[in-house]
């Protein structure tokens, strides 16, 4: 074998961002937009890691013994995992394409780390799938911030639309998004860090103390009728709920300006729902809308989003899309 493709979707979390933090149950869903890693048998002493979408490259020796610096990192650490569970570690080049904005929120990272995961473990004849694909490639991701609850990492391994609590198995959601609707995402270009923001909330919980509490609580309830409404398809209470998650997310300070700017200017053009994915301070909104309206929305929501766009949800997770041979 000369070398190997593989891919895994991004994500959408629709309801339970930050709570899913702290234990509480969270929805996410996997997305049209993957990322793309093509891993190729080289001749040499390195692995050598390029990435055009971040514009960074390195290499690093096979011993592992030295960091490939800043977000490269993240293969290094899925290599020492890997060679804890018995993998060898070959001379090799990495490629990673993503079609996500990354750090908006979408889960480019961990969609990248779990497309590597495979591709190499495919390249060596044993491919990692499912719960022992997410276990490796979750050891990226904790190297990409600080405390992930692995909501990303494994909506990447396994796709489909999840309820999800940390520490516990994911429960399929059979979600059903009548024809007519659809969800957008807005990008507004902001970028931030994960981990900030994450430690920023978890500090403002902190503060709040019990009113805190009942603010996760709620988010809770919250995911538990979104459940619901997405399996019997009611997409008015789904939309509403979005909103009303939108709210609690700015009472912890995950949102911004942007963001709540994008939501506001969906709910005056009639869209079902919106509110902030993934992290917040910056990165993305998602938003429910009528296929009708998409193209005033869209018309709206440009002047003030650097990318919006229609997007299919409830997608395949990672899989091998192409061998290469030598
Ligand atoms: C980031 O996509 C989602 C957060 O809930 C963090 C995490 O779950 O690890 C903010």
């Amino acid at each position: 074998m000369g070398g190997v493709v593989a891919s895994a979707p991004g994500k959408l979390i629709l309801f339970g961002e930050h709570f899913v933090v702290k234990g509480y149950r969270a929805i996410a869903t996997s997305i049209s937009l993957r990322a793309r890693v093509r891993v190729e048998d080289t001749s040499g002493s390195w692995v050598e890691l390029h990435s055009p979408t971040l514009g960074v490259k390195s290499r690093i020796p096979l011993d592992l013994s030295r960091s490939a610096g800043g977000e490269l990192d993240v293969y290094v650490e899925i290599l020492r995992a890997l060679r804890k569970e018995g993998f060898s570690i070959v001379p090799h080049r990495v490629v990673v394409e993503s079609e996500m904005p990354v750090a908006a929120g979408l889960g480019s990272s961990a969609a990248t780390s779990v497309a590597y995961t495979l591709a190499y473990t495919t390249l060596l004849g044993s491919p990692l799938y499912g719960e022992n694909l997410l276990r490796v490639s979750f050891e990226g991701e904790r190297v990409a911030h600080g405390r992930p609850s692995g909501i990303d990492t494994t909506i990447a391994a396994l796709g489909g639309t999840i309820l999800y609590r940390r520490g516990e198995k994911p429960a399929p959601v059979s979600a059903r998004i009548p024809e007519g609707y659809v969800f957008l995402v807005a990008d507004t270009g902001l970028k931030r860090s994960t981990r900030d923001v994450v430690d920023y909330v978890l500090r403002v919980a902190e503060m709040m103390g019990e009113a805190g509490e009942q603010v996760y609580a709620v988010a809770d309830k919250v995911v538990e009728k979104a459940v619901k409404a997405l399996e019997s398809g009611d997409m008015e209470l789904l939309g509403n709920l979005m909103y009303f998650n939108h709210g609690l997310l700015v009472a912890v300070g995950a949102s911004n300006l942007a963001l709540d700017t994008i939501v506001d200017i969906a709910r005056m053009r009639g869209a079902l729902g919106a509110k902030l994915t993934g992290a917040g301070w910056g990165g993305c909104a998602v938003i429910l809308a009528r296929r009708g309206d998409v193209e005033v929305l869209r018309g709206e929501l440009e002047r003030h989003a650097r990318m919006v766009k229609v997007i299919n949800v409830n997608v395949p997770g990672a899989t091998v899309e192409n061998i290469l041979s030598k």
